[in-house]
């Protein structure tokens, strides 16, 4: 049984879809031994018959979605994963808000950086940065008349919100691709303050982190490619960082791209969509010095 779900999700559909129910559970026994027997040497059988890996191995972003249904059983699954995140003090301090309404998605395609492709999510989560609920709860005690020096949500407050938000988020993704459902961040949702603030009717100690868009799709892209190891994973220490690991590191950016570092610069820090991201979040992150009663 472990290893019936190991089947990669394109077989898994087309099995599905095209079977009789004889066909299908001879056929599923006799994929399921070559799949084992031939394709995997036994030795390292244990690691690559790992769906979870195998799951994330197979990671691409998705921006083409084919309209599909995503069935409320499937959308409780993705939430319920992205909950069980582990989260700094068992605070959850983020909060989920689920978008199906058309509209709201299409006024996000259009308020995160025009990406029309937004729209067509079957649905979206938003993940909260939340200290709103757990500030409240403190005041409702009256912490402020018995506490000397009680101070609203800090700066800390806000990266655990924003570590949490993540951990969350990034469980729904994997949930979602397991189940062949594609996915999107659309980090774009921390600008447009304003806009945003009035869309989700966002109080205070609230900040858009993350948008995932999850759509089924008939295409997937090719991977995209990572750093190797040693640009990423160091052993034990940071390493000295001099000329030529930086020209290895980016050679074969540079190769597909002539003047890569310039054009990177121009197209993504030099944005207009970037200045906005910092205005936004600069309005965001003033709420959260720990003072109260500022403004
Ligand atoms: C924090 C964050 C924000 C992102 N924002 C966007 C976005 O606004 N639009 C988009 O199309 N992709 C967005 N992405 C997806 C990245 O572009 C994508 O992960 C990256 O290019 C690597 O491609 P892959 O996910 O297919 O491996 C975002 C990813 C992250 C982690």
């Amino acid at each position: 049984m472990e290893v019936a779900v190991y089947l990669s999700t394109e077989r898994q559909s087309f099995f599905m879809k095209t079977m009789p129910k004889v066909i299908k559970v001879s056929l599923f026994y006799i994929i399921l031994d070559i799949e084992v027997r031939h394709l995997y040497p036994f030795k390292t059988l244990e690691v690559t018959m790992n769906q979870v890996i195998e799951t994330l191995k197979q990671h691409t972003s998705i921006r083409k979605f084919n309209g599909e249904v995503i069935t409320e059983s499937e959308q409780q699954a993705i939430i319920e994963s992205a909950k069980r995140g582990a989260t700094a003090g068992n605070m959850m301090l983020y909060s989920m808000i689920r978008i199906q309404s058309k509209e709201t998605l299409k006024s996000l395609a259009h308020s995160c950086d025009e990406q029309p492709f937004i729209e067509n999510a079957a649905f979206a989560l938003l993940f909260v940065i939340d200290h709103h609920k757990w500030q409240k709860y403190f005041e409702m005690r009256s912490l402020a008349s018995r506490i000397e020096g009680f101070e609203g949500p800090s700066v800390s407050d806000f990266m655990l919100g924003m570590q949490d938000a993540t951990i969350a988020a990034q469980n729904a993704v994997i949930a979602a691709e397991s189940l062949g459902i594609g996915t999107c961040y659309i980090g774009d949702i921390m600008e447009n303050y304003e806009a945003h603030k009035v869309l989700f009717n966002l109080p205070e100690y609230t900040m858009p982190a993350l948008l995932v868009v999850f759509g089924k799709y008939d295409h997937k892209p090719k991977l995209r490619s990572r750093f190797e190891d040693k640009f990423c994973v160091f052993e034990e220490s940071y390493p000295e960082v001099e000329t030529d690991f930086l020209e290895e590191m980016f050679r074969e950016r540079e190769g597909e791209n002539e003047d890569f570092a310039y054009k990177f610069y121009m197209r993504k820090k030099d944005a207009p969509f970037f200045k906005e991201m910092n205005r936004s979040i600069q309005k965001y992150l003033n709420e959260w010095k720990g003072q109260l009663g500022r403004k």
